[in-house]
C-alpha cells in the first residue's frame, strides 16, 4: 500500500504505552553505560540479507521503482546505485530494465564501501548474462567514488542513514543526473521499528543514523525542489528473528541481556498482517527530485539550472 509520507510521519512512535514502557526500560538500562559497539561490515552485510528474508519491502521497493522507471520511456538507460549492497534489489531492478527495453543498452553502476558486497553486485549482475547490459562497480562511499559520467537515474536505498551531510551529497547526486534525470532516495521513518535504532545503535563517525524527516528537511534547505513521495508499508517478520537479525535491525551488537527487552518492544509495536501473523512495520518513505533541463537563453550560452 502508498500512502502520502505526511501520513506515515504522524504514527505515534512508539505505537502503544506498552510499547513506550519498554522503550524506556531499554533506556534505562543504557544509562550510564558507553555506546554499545557497531557492526562490521560482515555481520552487517549478514544481518541485513537474513533481515531482507523476513521483510517484504524488497517486492515493494522493486515495484514501486519499476513504476517510476516505466514513465521514463523505453530508450537506454543509465543507473548509479548508492550504497548497493549485495546488489539483490539492483538486480531485479537490472533485469526489469533488460527485459522491457529489449535489446537497448542498460547502463548499471553500483557504488558500496565493502568489498564483500561490491562482489556480490558484481557477481549477481554478470549472472543476468545481458549483452545489452554494461555493469560497473567501485569499493568506494559515495563522497570518494570515482564516478565521472552522468546517469538517468541516482538511487540511495537504504544508504542514505550513514553519510555524513545529507545537504551535500543530494547536490553531489543532483551533479551526476543528466538535464531532466531522477534522484530517487528510499529511507526509513524514524517510526516503532527505528525507536530502537535511536536508544541502542552508537553514534557514526560524528553523526547519528539520518532519518526520512532529515532527508526532507535537508531537501528543503539545499532548495532541491521534492517531486511525488510516497510510502511503502513494509511488514518484517521479527518474532523468530536470530540475535544477528536483531543486531542489523537495531544497528548495534546488542548484549545478552538486552535481546529479551529488544523482542517484548519488537512484540508490543507488531500488528497482524494479512495472514494473521504478527509483523513489525517498518515503512520506507521514497523521496524524489528532478535534475531541470537547461534553460535556452534568447543570446548566449545554454545554462543547466
Ligand atoms: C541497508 S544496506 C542497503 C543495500 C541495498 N541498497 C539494498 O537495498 O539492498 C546499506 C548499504 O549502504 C552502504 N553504505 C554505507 N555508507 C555508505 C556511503 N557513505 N556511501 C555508499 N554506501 C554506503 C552499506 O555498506 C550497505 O551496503
Amino acid at each position: 500500500m502508498v500512502h502520502s509520507i505526511l501520513m506515515s510521519n504522524i504514527a505515534p512512535v512508539p505505537s502503544s504505552d506498552a510499547a513506550a514502557e519498554l522503550l524506556d526500560g531499554l533506556r534505562a538500562l543504557r544509562r550510564g553505560t558507553g555506546p554499545l559497539p557497531g557492526l562490521a561490515p560482515d555481520s552487517y552485510a549478514r544481518g541485513h540479507a537474513a533481515f531482507e528474508r523476513l521483510s517484504d519491502q524488497r517486492s515493494l521497493i522493486a515495484e514501486h521503482f519499476a513504476g517510476r522507471l516505466a514513465k521514463m520511456g523505453d530508450g537506454p538507460i543509465s543507473v548509479l546505485s548508492v550504497g548497493c549492497g549485495d546488489g539483490s534489489l539492483d538486480v531485479r531492478i537490472a533485469s526489469g530494465l533488460v527485459q522491457r527495453l529489449s535489446g537497448r543498452p542498460v547502463r548499471y553502476v553500483g557504488i558500496d564501501p565493502w568489498p564483500g558486497s561490491v562482489e556480490l553486485f558484481t557477481a549477481k549482475m554478470a549472472a543476468l548474462m545481458a549483452d545489452e547490459l554494461s555493469v560497473e562497480a567501485h569499493v568506494a562511499s559515495f563522497d570518494d567514488a570515482p564516478v565521472n559520467e552522468t546517469f538517468d537515474v541516482v538511487l540511495f536505498v537504504h544508504s542514505m542513514y550513514y553519510v555524513a551531510d545529507v545537504g551535500a551529497t543530494l547536490r553531489s547526486a543532483l551533479d551526476l543526473l543528466r538535464p531532466g534525470g531522477e534522484l530517487w532516495v528510499a529511507i526509513a521513518p524514524s517510526a516503532a521499528l527505528n525507536a530502537l535504532v535511536e536508544v541502542l545503535a552508537p553514534p557514526l563517525e560524528g553523526h547519528r543514523q539520518w532519518f526520512s524527516a532529515d532527508v526532507e528537511k535537508a531537501f528543503v534547505d539545499t532548495g532541491i525542489t521534492l517531486g511525488d513521495e510516497a510510502t511503502l508499508d513494509a511488514l518484517v517478520d521479527l518474532a523468530s528473528a536470530s540475535d544477528e537479525v536483531l543486531d542489523f535491525a537495531v544497528q548495534a551488537r546488542l548484549t545478552p541481556e538486552l535481546y529479551g527487552p529488544v523482542r517484548a518492544y519488537l512484540d508490543a509495536v507488531s500488528v497482524p498482517g494479512t495472514d494473521g501473523r504478527l509483523r513489525v512495520p517498518h515503512p520506507v518513505d521514497v523521496f524524489a527530485a528532478t535534475r531541470r533541463r537547461p534553460v535556452e537563453r534568447r543570446a548566449g550560452p545554454t545554462t543547466v539550472v
